[in-house]
Parts: structure tokens; sequence; C-alpha cells
């Protein structure tokens, strides 16, 4: 028997990359040397990390019929990733992201959302019907109409299947979910949003960031925080917060280390590991991602993150 697949519920972006000396403020022009074209989108990002770590992937979401969406299915394809999910859909364009990366990784990102506004709920709920019997995991991220973004979360909480929800960007309909009690994988950044967003605040607590505890009050369920180049940690209801290292890195881009994080997450998830192993796994995994430039270029197969983890 198959092991069980990791459905990928998200957002299919092409991103054009300009590296910089550092990044443009407001009204600001800033000249970079040229323009990469990358794959790109937090659903489409996670699920090639995904495939890469091993697991059977299914994406769903949308890309408009043009020759950029046929480029985007093809990549995705190319790197493993079942693309049965993803609707093309007239009159959108696909998603597009505007990115600077200055010399130090860090990253400026514009997403014009296109087809990825336009994922409707009913899609998701009809793909989802078929595949959840044999799921492991669902991975759902936000840059995605939020009715489809509510209708993953409910049909995986209905259907009794492991679900992370990655509320990045941190947006409305995140806060109707928590009581479905999904594992949130928010940056520092997002957890202390989420956690304002629903009235919900708590103090940093030491390794937990604030806003942490009371997430998990909210949907009795773990939350692991990323916390950049300090790894990540895990909370879990009830015991203190487990710290995760991240593995040395020579940052290039930062861009998609989350979404590595994520989708590698949700393949140890689905492949029966429990939480903290995991979340160590997909940490080492994001590191070993910020090397390169481009979403995707970095994001390592199964066998370098096995020998990074087992490196002293
Ligand atoms: P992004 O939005 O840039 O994709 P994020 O904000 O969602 O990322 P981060 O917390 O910045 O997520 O990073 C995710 C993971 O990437 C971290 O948990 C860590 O494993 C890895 N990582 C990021 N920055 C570094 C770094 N400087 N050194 C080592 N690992 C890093
Ligand atoms: O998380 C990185 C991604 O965010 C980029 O690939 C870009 O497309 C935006 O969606």
């Amino acid at each position: 028997m198959s092991a069980p697949v990791v459905v990928v519920v998200g957002a299919i972006n092409v991103d054009l990359v300009v590296a910089a000396a550092r990044l443009p403020g407001p009204g600001e022009t800033v000249v970079g040397g040229g323009v990469q074209r990358h794959g790109g989108g937090k659903g489409a990002n996670a699920a090639v990390a995904a495939a890469r770590a091993g697991a059977e992937v299914l994406l769903i979401g949308a890309v408009g019929a043009d020759d950029t969406g046929a480029a985007a299915l093809a990549e995705l394809r190319a790197d493993g990733v079942d693309t049965a999910g993803v609707a093309v859909l007239d009159g959108v364009p696909t998603g597009v992201a505007l990115i600077v990366v200055d010399d130090h990784g860090e990253n400026q990102i514009a997403v014009g959302a296109g087809a990825n506004a336009a994922v409707e709920a009913e899609h998701v709920r009809e793909t989802l019907r078929t595949v959840l019997p044999r799921a492991g995991c669902v991975l759902v991220s936000t840059e995605i109409a939020a009715a489809a973004v509510a209708a993953a979360v409910e049909a995986a909480a209905a259907a009794g299947v492991r679900c992370v929800l990655n509320p990045a960007p941190v947006v409305p309909v995140v806060a109707q979910l928590l009581g479905h009690g999904p594992v949130l994988t928010p940056n520092s950044t997002e957890c202390r949003h989420l956690a304002a967003l629903v009235d919900a605040d708590s103090p940093a607590e030491g390794v937990a960031p604030p806003g942490a505890r009371a997430l998990v009050a909210r949907t009795g369920a773990p939350v692991a925080v990323t916390l950049g180049g300090d790894g990540a940690v895990v909370v879990v209801p009830g015991a203190d917060p487990c710290p995760v290292p991240p593995l040395p890195a020579t940052v290039r881009d930062t861009t998609g280390a989350g979404d590595t994080f994520n989708g590698v997450l949700a393949a140890r998830m689905a492949a029966g590991d429990g939480l903290v192993a995991a979340v160590r796994t997909a940490t080492a995994a994001a590191s070993l991602s910020v090397g390169h430039v481009g979403a995707r270029t970095g994001m390592p197969h199964a066998a370098a993150i096995a020998a990074a983890l087992a490196t002293p």
C-alpha cells in the first residue's frame, strides 16, 4: 500500500526576482543587476518541498489559462507534484510575485493574486472529497480566496485528517477556523498578529514568543512558530515549549524558507512522525534552503536532509 498523500491547498505564482544591494523605501527606486524568474506561491512552494522530501503530493489551487500558468504547472509536475487539483481558469491571470532580495538575503514581496483569489470553495471541497480517504496531512496557506481556505480546513477536520494551517499572511478567516484545531505554523510576527486578531494576546514565555500560548489555548493543538535564524519552537498544550535549533547557514535568500518548513513538516507528519521530530526535519530542510536565490532553488531532497541531520 502506498504512503498517505500530502494535500497542499494554496497559491501558485511566478516570482520575478531582482537582487539589489538594499530594499527600496517608499517612493524609492533601487536598481539591481538583472531579473530572474522562479516558480513561486506559498502553496506551490510547499508542495515542491514536500515532494522533494519524499512525499506523494496533490496540489489544490488555480492558475490562469495563460502561458505563465502552463509553465508553472509543467515545473510543478517536473518536481513530482500531482497538479490534478489545480483549476485552469479563463479570464484571470496566473498569480505573480514581484520580489526584491538584498545583500543580506532579506526580501520584500508584492503579490498580484490573479487566479489565486478565484480558487472556489466548491472546487476545494470536491477535490478533497476524493483524496481525503488516502490523505495523511492537509496543508493550507492563506494567499488564496478566504472561502477556499475555510473549505479546506473544515473538510480536513470533518474527515479527521491532520491539518497544518500556515497563516501567511494573517487574514481574518483564520480566526474562524481555530476551533477546528489545526496545527498553526506562523512566524513570530504572524504569531503576534494572529493572537491580536483573535484578541488572545499572551506574553513571551521562555522560548515561546508573544501570542503562542494564547493560540494554543484557542486551538487546543500545538503551534510551531518559525524564528528565522533562531530555528523554531513547538508550543503544546500543558507542556514546556520545545526549541528546535536551525542548521548553520549562509543566507542568500530566505524567500520560501517558511514554505520549505511547512512542506517538509506536512510530509513528515503524513509519514507518521511525531510533531517535534517532524519540526526538527522541517527546520533542518528550511535551513538548507536559504543558501540560494529563488524560493525553490535551495529546497533539499530527502537524502540531503537526512545527511544534514546526521552531521554532528
Ligand atoms: P519566508 O516568509 O521568508 O519564507 P518565514 O518568515 O515564513 O519565511 P522564517 O521563520 O524566516 O519563516 O524561516 C523559516 C525557517 O527557515 C526557520 O525555522 C529556519 O529553519 C530557516 N531559516 C530562516 N533563516 C535562517 C537562517 N538565517 N539560518 C538558518 N536557518 C534559517
Ligand atoms: O513564501 C514565498 C512566496 O511568497 C513567494 O514564492 C511568492 O510567490 C509569495 O507568494
